[in-house]
């Protein structure tokens, strides 16, 4: 039986991976208004792998007889100022989520559920990578500034990022 503690954790980190679905989604509406369709296919990508992380956790609750608890998705932030702004928010989000899967592991190491630790190593991976990503499109946006050919040359590299990677 699964320890309560990290039952719960695990509940809520797969609500937040929900909710990560509707932040990529929103951010890819608002480029999509923008007309800048690479960093619009960019993170409605995303949008989906984040499912795809929220479904993870779901099987992996039902495999360990848990509890799945579907929780309510809070609507996300829907006016996004420049995207600065927007990949910013992004950024911001995937880091908290490293924290958040961090402060899972420490309970799985305290309570002595190795099972749920190997399980969460591909989360580490995956956030240092999607942090990783972020992090280059938000530098690469502050050193574009207003310059809008520095956009455009950006949104058509941004259009295949993710692409190539695996989707489990
Ligand atoms: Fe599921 Fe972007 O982390």
């Amino acid at each position: 039986m699964m320890n309560e503690k990290v039952l719960d954790m695990l509940n809520e980190q797969m609500n937040r991976e929900f909710y990560s679905w509707y932040l990529y989604l929103s951010v890819s509406t608002y480029f999509n208004s923008l007309d800048l369709e690479g960093f619009e296919q960019w993170t409605r990508r995303q949008a989906i792998e984040e499912t795809q992380h929220a479904m993870k956790i779901y099987s992996y609750l039902l495999d360990r007889n848990g509890r799945v608890v579907l929780s309510q998705i809070p609507e996300p932030t829907q006016k996004w100022h420049s995207p600065l702004d927007a990949v910013q928010a992004v950024y911001n989000h995937e880091c908290e989520l490293t924290g958040r899967i961090n402060d899972i592991v420490r309970v799985t190491r305290e309570v002595s559920d190795y099972s749920t630790e190997v399980f969460l190593h591909w989360f580490i991976t995956e956030q240092r990578e999607e942090e990783a990503m972020a992090s280059r499109v938000l530098q690469k946006l502050k050193m574009i500034g207003s310059d809008m050919s520095g956009l455009l040359m950006l949104d058509s590299q941004v259009a295949s990022v993710g692409q190539a990677e695996p989707t489990e």
